[in-house]
């Protein structure tokens, strides 16, 4: 098999990451297609070989799947943000269970429930600024996958389309230059969108800089004229070379300190750095898992707490809440949000997860339960060993099955052994898999 060669492959099943797996020839040579369905016949092209497997470029589809649909955005070809927008939105969500069965043969499961919303679910969009070369026309978007190629996106179905109108005009009326990765000229790199269910915008312009000048400040009055629900604009100071997208330091140009999000009877602070989940009405399936499996009257670590959604959510059932963050934005936020959601019994801890961990184990603490909710890398081998002394039951909330499969071989080492397991659905007509697993000690 050399690169360029192109086969006839039957599409074995999807794998996670959204790849379909074929195998060739008699020693089933493993090959990974993009953008193809389980039970399809096409033709693909080899753009890489390694050991263990080659990855593939389709060409045609020669026999397509029954639950192959046409991609409703006009640019999902370009974009790649969604992965997998070809497929039948029912069927997926059982190729995502057979996904998650797959990843954890040892666990019962029921299917993964189907997110509320399939358009306009997106609350926060971050999309690098660029600028054409010879016209210097702005350009925001994506870049495509695994390059810095930037796809200029005019119109994005899942995100809610105030958000496609604000990107417009800042593409018409944003003053200043653009970002260039090469000269590492140019002020603005990123711009960051966070829209409350109820529609309240908070913007942020990331600059290569470490001001604000005045064109920026005349820049806000004229965009929030032209759209009043942004209450809030903040500019991000990023001058580093890296693909880090936020900077340390932030500067208030225009309005609030934060928005607030309202769910069901909970109210949440956030900020221009702080995490908040991007698809709010799903996750809200995730946090009322987790209350139904707690008992009252319990003793909670939040861990991995952000601006305390999951803890907060919970306050009905907490007799105390042990918060802890590392994004100081994010943990002030938290204490603003406990007051505002009439939480008495609680405390907060900023710094590393792991840090605050040993230090309860030499304090002997003890909870009655951990939630975890670690970024897709999961959690730290030496803080999950900790961990499993300070209480007898964990619920981890993970947005990567594979790491999170790494978690809980740890934690069955430890003696945790899984009592329930859902799988929801956050990011839909992706390849993403959000899930809860909830462990009790043996
Ligand atoms: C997936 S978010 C979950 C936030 C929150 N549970 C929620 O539902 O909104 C992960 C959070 O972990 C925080 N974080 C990342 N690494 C951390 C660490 N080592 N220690 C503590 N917090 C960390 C991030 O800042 C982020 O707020």
């Amino acid at each position: 098999m050399r690169i360029g060669d192109i086969f006839e492959l039957n599409i074995e099943k999807l794998v996670y990451q959204g790849y379909g797996l074929a195998r060739l020839g008699d020693e089933k040579f493993c090959v990974f297609v993009e953008n193809v369905l389980p039970d399809e016949t096409v033709k693909a092209q080899i753009v890489s070989i390694n050991k263990k497997y080659a990855n593939a470029k389709l060409i045609e589809v020669v026999k397509p799947s029954k639950y192959r649909i046409k991609p409703f955005c006009p640019i999902y070809n370009a974009c790649g943000s969604c992965q997998i927008q070809i497929c039948d939105y029912d069927y997926l969500i059982d190729l995502k269970t057979q996904i998650l069965q797959e990843i954890f043969p040892d666990i019962k499961m029921a299917p993964v429930i189907k997110s509320p919303k399939l358009l306009e679910y997106r609350h926060k969009t971050q999309y690098p600024a660029r600028q054409t070369k010879n016209s210097k026309r702005i350009m925001l978007g994506y870049f495509k996958n695994k390059s810095h190629e930037l796809t200029n996106i005019k119109f994005c179905p899942v995100q809610p389309d105030i958000i496609n109108k604000i990107a417009q005009f800042i593409r018409d009326y944003f003053p200043e230059d653009c970002y260039d990765e090469k000269t590492n000229n140019g002020l603005l790199k990123h711009i960051l969108t966070r829209i409350t269910t109820k529609g309240d915008i908070l913007l942020t312009l990331v600059l290569n800089s470490d001001c604000v000048d005045e064109k920026l400040y005349d820049f806000s009055k004229k965009i929030t004229l032209e759209f009043p629900s942004i209450k809030s604009i903040f500019a991000n100071f990023n001058k580093s070379k890296t693909n880090k997208i936020l900077g340390d330091k932030s500067h208030k140009i225009f309005g609030d300190d934060c928005i607030v999000e309202f769910l069901e009877d909970k109210k949440y602070k956030i900020g221009a750095t702080s995490f908040f989940q991007v698809n709010p009405l799903a996750a809200k399936e995730i946090f009322n898992i987790i209350k139904n499996n707690i008992k009252s009257d319990s003793t909670i670590l939040d861990a991995y707490g952000g601006v305390g959604a999951i803890g907060i959510w919970l306050k009905d059932k907490a007799k105390h809440i042990t918060y802890i963050e590392e994004n100081l934005e994010a943990s002030k936020l938290a204490k603003d949000n406990y007051k505002l959601n009439k939480i008495e019994n609680y405390e907060i801890f900023q710094g590393d997860a792991k840090k605050h961990f040993l230090n309860f184990k030499k304090q002997n603490k003890i909870f009655d339960y951990i939630i975890l909710d670690p970024p897709r890398s999961g959690c730290d081998r030496e803080g999950l060993s900790e961990i499993s002394d300070l209480a007898e039951n964990i619920i981890y909330v993970s947005c990567n099955p594979v790491t999170l499969k790494r978690d809980y071989e740890i934690l069955k080492e430890k003696r945790f052994k899984v009592q329930f397991f859902q799988g929801v659905d956050l990011f839909p007509y992706t390849y993403h898999i959000e899930s809860v697993m909830i462990l009790k000690k043996e």
